[in-house]
């Protein structure tokens, strides 16, 4: 299959979690074009297996390279952690070598050095994320120095997709997670939110996180990474389209996309169903 030389940017995400990056995303680079893809009908991937969310999210890719889109964002972890270093060594010379698919996972990193001073890193993601140590990989590459402690948490995609984030059963979990998280190393001083949806919990975690500890939201980091990355790439940086267009898909509902897109992205959204 050969595809459109030029065309939007692809964001992708399990399900809501990803437009907490598009929007950052979308402040930092608005002139271009978008399209956000999100697998609803099959979220949530954190307590999927390899193969599934590596399958789901290889499909998602493709279906994006469809639509033209010469480079695709994984703004999810969770598939970031489990597809996306076999999508890229194994299926992107097989589909068409000269798009890309980057994930959310290597920038977070990367933005580490500037902010610790204790080296003990936490990190909260889906059980998928923890267990895949994708985080602990990439820091030992990068801080062979850092110690790095994982904690999942299950039950906070749930409460955000069924609008509980200010509710109280989020006050019981954020600061159980937290507690869980802080017994593990006195020394933390800097917590990644490894999740494209825990942004949406942002009150409840200040509120609970002793505040001498820095928490890291990916959006703005994956933004600026994504602006570098089209500066030093400028024979890609010209296949993705200038128009200043978002385009919203789902393989659910499209009109409950719609309502819940919008407490993520902050504006109306119109969202329209795919079947990938
Ligand atoms: N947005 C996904 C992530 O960042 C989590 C949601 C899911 O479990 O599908 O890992």
């Amino acid at each position: 299959m050969t595809y459109n030389e030029m065309g939007p940017i692809g964001v992708f995400d399990s399900g809501f979690g990803g437009l907490s990056i598009l929007r950052e995303i979308r402040k930092v680079l608005p002139e271009r074009d978008y399209i956000f893809l999100g697998d609803n009908a099959r979220a949530p991937y954190g307590v999927r297996s390899y193969q599934l969310v590596y399958e789901f999210t290889l499909q998602s890719v493709k279906y994006l390279f469809e639509q033209g889109c010469p480079l695709v964002i994984l703004a999810c972890n969770t598939a970031s952690a489990k597809a996306l270093r076999t999508i890229q060594q194994n299926d992107l010379p097989g589909l068409d070598a000269t798009r890309r698919v980057l994930g959310v996972i290597r920038p977070t990193v990367e933005s580490l050095g500037t902010i610790t001073k204790t080296g003990h890193i936490g990190v909260f993601g889906t059980p998928g994320t923890i267990q895949s140590e994708s985080y602990n990989i990439e820091i030992a590459k990068m801080y062979p120095d850092y110690q790095v402690f994982g904690h999942a948490c299950p039950m906070w995609v749930p409460l955000v997709e069924n609008r509980e984030s200010d509710g109280d059963g989020a006050d019981y979990f954020v600061s159980k997670d937290i507690n869980g998280l802080l017994a593990m190393s006195d020394k933390i001083d800097t917590v990644i939110l490894g999740c494209t949806h825990y942004p949406l919990l942002i009150n409840k975690i200040h509120k609970f996180m002793p505040p001498h500890i820095r928490v890291i939201e990916q959006g703005g980091i994956v933004a600026e990474s994504l602006k570098d990355y089209l500066v030093r790439h400028p024979e890609m940086s010209s296949r993705c389209t200038r128009g200043g267009s978002c385009r919203y898909l789902t393989t659910e509902n499209a009109e409950r996309f719609s309502s819940m897109a919008s407490l993520f992205t902050g504006e109306d959204v119109v969202a329209s169903h795919v079947t990938l």
